[in-house]
């Protein structure tokens, strides 16, 4: 590297060895002052990247970045893309939408009806999670949907403070945990306030298949109008709206659906945890493929039977332990696997799903089908945990 720099001219550097930098794990291994940025690195390449990126034009190299208590490299980063923030527009009505294209000016990755993007924040240790809202086909930008609301701590607060017009974003590519059935002859959704939000991208879609839909949209007032004229627009007729502060006008109606034949029918319920709960009361007699779900915010988890058990990182054989008030997701965090994507940490947004190999799991998360959950093959490490009779899980990291 000294020689390297020499030969670029970079005269105003100093370049030394240092004795161990006790990261030795993670293979050579750099620090860049004053800045205290580390970097891995395995070839001459790896090296002129950071002479030129970082020394010369004061970009850090993103891919070769260590992380504050990093102590593996991952070996399958997660996949990100870069967007830059094209317009925010504050439309009334509590609502805010914010358009993002490719940095690149290149097509964006195709998303599917009912996904969310998750945004990057803070060296990729945050991320937060909207929901897309525009028609799947337009591949030249995504559009999220959020509450726009006053006061400290509000979502538009948040927003002001991190995304900006011609900010420079890091994001995941989109994620679904609601797809549509599009081989269903009909399909019926039932929405809740901010729930209305994966519903537009969907009965866009389901508009351009030509596929049968209805939407019930329940508002707690009518001052409320949450997204109700862009739903409006994108459903017509096909759109009921109920204006109650109680759900049973809702349940009603699904209860109402049993009289219409259910085979090839497929119902979507989207929105707050109380919300969820009844709706999913009245679907108890339909079949567990046919009623897809997407919580809004979390129903409240009953305190966890299950003691401490250990988790085996396969691909690092390496054991860790799981204590009674941690979650698999804190210790893999506490043993510095810090690429791995989270959000909400409530169990809602799949974002910290991995892959199980051996053992048992409690799922008490409100993402997995129940097809995936019996398959005992994947957990959402931020609330799941060994099932009681499980001492071990053994994870695919
Ligand atoms: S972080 Fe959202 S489900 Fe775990």
């Amino acid at each position: 590297m000294k020689k390297r720099a020499k030969e670029m001219g970079l005269d105003d550097i100093r370049v030394n060895n240092a004795g161990c930098l006790e990261r030795c794990e993670l293979g050579p291994a750099m620090v860049v002052y004053p800045e205290g940025i580390w970097y891995h690195y395995e070839n001459t390449e790896d090296i002129d990247e950071i002479l030129e990126k970082h020394i010369v034009q004061g970009n850090p190299v993103e891919r070769l970045l260590l992380k504050d208590g990093q102590k593996f490299l991952d070996p399958s980063p997660p996949e990100w893309l870069d967007l830059v923030v094209s317009e925010i527009m504050h439309l009334g009505d509590d609502c805010l939408t914010i358009e993002f294209k490719h940095s690149n000016g290149e097509d964006l990755p195709e998303f599917s009806a009912g996904a969310h993007l998750g945004l990057l924040f803070d060296r990729h240790r945050l991320s937060r999670y909207f929901s897309l809202i525009n028609n799947p086909v337009e591949t030249n930008r995504y559009l999220v949907g959020a509450k726009d609301e006053e006061g400290d701590d509000s979502m538009t607060d948040w927003i002001a403070s991190n995304i900006k017009v011609g900010d420079e974003i890091k994001a995941h590519l989109p994620t679904n945990t609601i797809e549509l059935n599009e081989s269903a002859v009909q399909h019926t959704f039932f929405g809740e306030g901010s729930g209305v939000l994966p519903l537009l991208s969907m009965c866009h879609r389901l508009l351009d298949i030509d596929a049968g839909f209805k939407v019930h949209y329940l508002l707690s007032s009518l001052g409320n109008n949450f997204f109700l004229k862009e739903l409006k627009e994108i459903c017509g007729k096909r759109l009921t709206l109920h204006l109650s502060d109680s759900f049973s006008e809702i349940s009603a109606t699904i209860s109402n659906l049993h009289n219409e034949p259910i085979e090839n029918h497929h119902l979507y319920l989207c929105g707050s945890a109380d919300f969820m709960t009844e709706a999913l009361a009245k679907t108890a007699d339909w079949p567990v493929e046919s009623v897809h779900t997407q919580y809004m915010s979390a129903p409240k988890l009953k305190d966890s039977d299950a003691l401490n058990f250990s988790i085996t990182l396969a691909r690092r054989t390496k054991t860790l332990r799981v204590g009674e008030t941690q979650s698999v997701f804190d210790v893999l965090q506490e043993a510095g696997l810090l690429n791995l994507k989270y959000a909400c940490e409530d169990g809602l947004c799949g974002a910290c799903k991995v892959k199980v190999l051996f053992g048992e799991i409690t799922h008490r998360d409100f993402v997995l089908t129940a097809a995936e959950k019996n398959q005992q093959n994947a957990m959402i490490s931020c609330v799941s945990r060994a099932a009681e009779e499980s001492s071990r899980l053994i994870l695919d990291i």
